[in-house]
């Protein structure tokens, strides 16, 4: 019997069924309208006009193209509330689009070169996760990421200033320009790290090699690969994550916009799923590539017409096994994901 036969309106099904989120930046949550008010409130001078100019220089031709944007952009944020009223913004958006739970990163680094103390970043981020759980029922959790372009020394020293803090996020990751900085720059403080005990991510495989997803699993030890997509070139190393069930994050929207993937249709994310990879759907940076998780959802959906609503549950169960919370938790958002199917027309 096929227990997802009774449903006819999938897309309607995409949008309500609960589900986790585990790659979304928070700087990358920050959307013209905001970046427009913090610099009033702040009193920055931007480069742009207006919400229009700044969103017309959002076409990106490749992740750096992309990059140098992004962190113009963060340059409005300099105070904790500023940082609260980012995370907050971003929890609303997550509501509508029933998320249940958000792994944010952050990016320590783009804020302290810049003078803000971590502490400022910190606190403010925290405070959000704490009005998202009262506010709106989500939980949340921060991950601080090394900026991969900067030294390993440079790491170091942000993971030495970010201790102060360690209650306040749950793991560790690597992003920023993938190409020329493969994982073995940061074994060192990945090794430090891991006997921490904090969780381990890195980006890996989106515009760099498979070689590098390999290298994240080896030399750093991580848990989850961030996008991971490069794997489709390597069949040994889909069996490697497919066998150990080792979660990929992809951001398909991010994909198109980063042309990773120009053309949704040739994207890779139902070969992996077929595959029987742990293959979860994320919005990267959703306020410059077009979209939140469920704009995500749905064009992939559109896009890839194989996807049926058996590849929905198991997208939304893959975030709930993939994230970092303990089992009991995930059983009962399954069980809340069961009920979603139960009711869907
Ligand atoms: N920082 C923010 N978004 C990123 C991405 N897609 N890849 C690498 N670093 C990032
Ligand atoms: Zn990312």
């Amino acid at each position: 019997m096929d227990r997802f036969a009774h449903i006819t309106d999938l897309p309607a099904l995409l949008r309500a069924m609960p589900k986790a989120e585990l790659h979304v930046h928070i700087e990358g949550t920050l959307e013209p309208e905001l970046i427009f008010e913090l610099a009033r409130r702040n009193g920055i001078a931007l480069k742009y006009d207006s919400v229009e100019a700044l969103r017309a220089a959002y076409a990106f031709t490749d992740l750096q193209s992309f990059l140098d944007i992004y962190y113009a952009g963060a340059s409005v944020l300099l105070h904790e509330q500023d940082f609260h009223d980012l995370g907050v913004a971003y929890f609303r958006r997550a509501a509508d689009d029933h998320i249940v739970h958000a792994e944010l990163f952050f990016d320590p680094q783009t804020h302290t070169e810049r003078g803000v103390d971590i502490g400022v970043v910190i606190r403010g981020l925290s405070r959000a996760l704490e009005t998202a759980q009262r506010e709106l029922g989500i939980s949340g959790a921060l991950i601080l990421c090394f900026l991969r372009h900067l030294s390993e020394e440079d790491a170091f020293a942000t993971l030495e200033q970010a201790l102060p803090y360690r209650e306040h996020f749950i793991g560790v990751g690597l992003d920023s320009s993938e190409r020329g900085h493969p994982p073995e720059k940061f074994q060192r403080v990945f090794a430090r790290c891991r006997e921490l005990g904090l969780h381990l991510v890195a980006h890996a495989g989106e515009e760099g090699p498979a070689q590098y997803i390999h290298d994240a699993l080896d030399l750093l030890h991580v848990q989850r690969i961030d996008h991971g997509v490069r794997c489709i070139d390597d069949p040994a190393l889909m069996q490697r994550l497919a066998r150990r069930r080792i979660p990929l994050t992809v951001c398909p929207l991010s994909n198109q916009k980063l042309q990773v993937y120009p053309d949704l249709r040739d994207h890779c994310l139902a070969t992996l799923l077929e595959h029987g990879l742990c293959v979860t759907i994320n919005s990267d940076d959703p306020a410059y590539f077009g979209g939140y998780l469920n704009t995500n959802f749905l064009a992939t959906f559109e896009a890839l017409p194989q996807l049926r609503a058996h590849h929905a549950w198991q997208l939304a169960a893959n975030s709930f096994e993939a994230s970092f919370v303990d089992l009991a938790t995930k059983s009962a958002w399954l069980k809340q994901l069961g009920e979603a199917f139960d009711v869907a027309g």
